[in-house]
C-alpha cells in the first residue's frame, strides 16, 4: 500500500490502534475518516484534528454499516482504502454456557461479521478504484491460543484465512488484501490492558506499521517484529512452547 495520498475510513478509530493509525496516516498525507459507534468520541477527534471526518457506525448492525457506508462513500467518492478496525475482546469460561455463550455472540458479530458486512458494502467501490488496499485486522492469538480468550481466538483466526482467501479471489483486480497482525498492544481492549508489561506502547506499535506500510508497500501481512513470536510458532517447530509461554507470561492479556 502506497502511504500517502489516499482515502481511508477506519470503522473502529474512536481510540486505540484504530485511532493512533487515523492520525498518522493523515499527519503522513492521507484523507482519513474515523469510524465508530461512540459520538461523543467522534465528535471531539473531529474538534481537535482538523481535517479528519467522521461516521457514526456499528458494525454489528447491517443497517447501521448499510447507511455509513452510504455517507461515506457519497461524501468521500475518491474512497480507496477499507481497515476493518472494528473489534472486541472478553475473557471467557467455556466450562459453563452461562460462561461464554453470549460472549462468543458478541465476538463473532463484532469480530467477524462486522468485517464481513463492511466487505460486502466497500468491495464494489473499491474495485472500481485503480488502487485499493482492504486492509483486515488479525491478531497474534490468530496462531497462537490465550486460554482465557477462546472466542476472541478463534474469531482471530477467521479473519486470517478469510484475508488470505479473499486475496485469492481479488488477485487480478485493484484491490490488494493486506492483514495487519497486532501483538498485544497497550490499549483499553481488555481491561488492565493498557499498562499491561507485557503489552507494547501504542506509538511504538503504531511506528513500526507505517515504516512497514511505507518500506514494504507490497507486503500482504503487517507483523511487527513482536508478533513472529506468536506468529511462528508452527513454522518454527515450538509451537508447544510458545501456547506455554503465551498463557504463563499473559493470562489476561491480548
Ligand atoms: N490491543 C491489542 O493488544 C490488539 C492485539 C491484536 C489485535 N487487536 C485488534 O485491534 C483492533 C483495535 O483494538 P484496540 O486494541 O485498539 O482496542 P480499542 O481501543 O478497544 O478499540 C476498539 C475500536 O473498535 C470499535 N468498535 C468496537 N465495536 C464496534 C462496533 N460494533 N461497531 C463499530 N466500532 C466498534 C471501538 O469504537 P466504539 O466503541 O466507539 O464503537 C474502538 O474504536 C481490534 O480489532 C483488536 O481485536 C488489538
Amino acid at each position: 500500500m502506497q502511504i500517502t495520498g489516499n482515502t481511508v475510513f477506519i470503522p473502529g478509530a474512536t481510540s486505540g490502534i484504530g485511532l493512533a493509525l487515523a492520525l498518522r496516516l493523515q499527519a503522513a498525507g492521507n484523507t482519513v475518516i474515523v469510524g465508530g459507534r461512540r459520538t461523543e468520541l467522534l465528535a471531539r477527534i473531529a474538534a481537535e484534528h482538523p481535517g479528519i471526518t467522521t461516521a457514526q457506525i456499528d458494525t454489528t448492525d447491517p443497517e447501521s454499516v448499510a447507511t455509513a457506508a452510504k455517507e461515506v462513500l457519497a461524501s468521500h467518492p475518491d474512497l480507496n482504502v477499507l481497515v476493518t478496525m472494528a473489534g472486541m475482546m472478553r475473557a471467557e469460561d467455556w466450562r459453563t454456557p452461562g460462561g461464554f455463550l453470549e460472549s462468543a455472540e458478541a465476538t463473532f458479530a463484532t469480530n467477524v461479521l462486522g468485517p464481513i458486512r463492511l466487505l460486502a458494502a466497500f468491495v464494489e467501490h473499491l474495485r472500481s478504484r485503480p488502487d485499493a488496499t482492504i486492509m483486515t485486522v488479525s491478531s497474534g492469538l490468530a496462531f497462537a491460543p490465550l486460554a482465557a480468550t477462546p472466542s476472541y481466538n478463534a474469531s482471530k483466526a477467521a479473519i486470517h484465512m478469510l484475508s488470505e482467501s479473499v486475496r485469492l479471489q481479488l488477485a487480478g483486480t485493484s484491490v490488494r488484501v493486506v492483514e495487519l497482525e497486532p501483538p498485544a498492544v497497550r490499549t483499553d481492549l481488555l481491561p488492565g490492558q493498557s499498562d499491561s508489561p507485557f503489552a507494547m506502547p501504542l506509538d511504538a506499535f503504531v511506528d513500526e506499521v507505517m515504516t512497514l506500510l511505507e518500506t514494504e508497500p507490497d507486503a500482504t501481512e503487517i507483523q511487527v517484529e513482536n508478533v513472529k513470536f506468536l506468529r511462528y510458532g508452527e513454522v518454527r517447530g515450538d509451537y508447544a512452547e510458545v501456547v506455554a509461554t503465551l498463557n504463563r507470561l499473559d493470562p489476561h492479556g491480548s
